[in-house]
């Protein structure tokens, strides 16, 4: 059977990025940079990677620096062309009008009403969201890896990873039913459950491939936990009616809403990176000893 392919994906880059204040005051926490790329880019080339062709940004207020950031820059790439500076680094930077498209979240309600704002572009068709400040890292990207399970069973999908017991609280949890290679069954999920109460260790990791009718499961979905209208809640509305699996991502994730992430993040790329991996693997040695 073939399922529709998944051409468009939805950023939600509408949130406040609280936990990185002051940086994130006037820059979106999406623009803050693994090295030398900004989160949203690394998000962008991994759908690009996945045969992904629409990108819909859900911005809010102060978010302006994501639209200047896949534009063209007039001013910075005449200059570099006089003086014989190349482009190159700019290329994964251009998204056309046909490309990407972005929608205001007014305010900020949650992950679940940010994708709902996106509900016109993205029409009655499956679509991938990501969310930019979750750094998958790995080769092939994660929802390259989504998109060939998707290619497989159809249906709703999300990218898990296993945590420590004891640190469940802060996220998607899944119910998880029966197991095959990567891919596991959804059951059941809840959104920040106790530990107690946790179904299992496996969190949602930002990565999904939804159906178009999440949309219509939202449009009536209640304030959930942190009285946000919770994306975790209208999906798990949605289980029995539709399929629903887990992907175990083969790579690496890095928090990157979380300060100490952020820092993980930007080592691991750091040291494989070769224009600088000898020089910051001595200078991370050199503060160690
Ligand atoms: P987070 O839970 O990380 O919230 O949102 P946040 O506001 O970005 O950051 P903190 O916790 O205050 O530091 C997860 C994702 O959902 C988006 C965020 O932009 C992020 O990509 N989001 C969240 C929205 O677009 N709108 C919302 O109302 C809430």
């Amino acid at each position: 059977m073939t399922h529709k392919p998944i051409r468009k994906a939805v950023f939600p880059v509408a949130g406040l990025g609280t936990r990185f204040l002051p940086a994130t005051k006037a820059i979106p926490k999406e623009m803050l940079p693994v090295v030398d790329r900004p989160l949203i880019q690394y998000a962008v080339d991994e759908a690009r990677e996945a045969g992904i062709e629409q990108m819909i940004f859900v911005t809010g207020r102060g978010k302006s620096a994501i639209e200047d950031h896949f534009d063209i820059a007039f001013e910075l790439e005449r200059t570099m062309a006089e003086r014989g500076k190349s482009l190159a680094v700019l290329e994964p930077t251009r998204l056309g009008p046909g490309n990407c498209a972005y929608v205001r979240q007014q305010e900020p309600m949650g992950l679940g009403h940010a994708i709902w704002c996106a509900r016109d572009i993205v029409g009655d068709e499956p679509f991938a969201i990501f969310l930019p400040d979750e750094f998958m890292h790995g080769s092939p990207g994660c929802m390259a890896q989504m998109v060939k399970a998707y290619n497989e069973v159809g249906g709703n999908l999300i990218s898990v990873l296993e945590v420590p017991r004891d640190k469940v609280s802060s996220y998607g949890v899944i119910d998880p039913g029966e197991r095959a290679g990567a891919l596991t069954e959804v059951k059941g999920l809840v959104e920040k459950p106790s530990v107690a109460d946790a179904p299992s260790n496996l969190i949602i990791s930002g990565r999904y491939i939804l159906q178009p009718e999440v949309m219509r499961t939202l449009e009536n979905q209640e304030k959930g936990a942190g009285g946000e209208i919770q994306l975790t809640d209208a999906m798990a509305r949605m289980i029995g009616n539709q399929a629903f699996h887990a992907v175990t991502f083969d790579g690496n994730r890095y928090d990157c809403g979380s300060k100490v992430g952020y820092i993980e993040a930007n080592l691991a790329v750091a040291l494989e990176r070769e224009d600088m991996a000898d020089e910051v693997r001595s200078i991370a040695r050199a503060m160690l000893e």
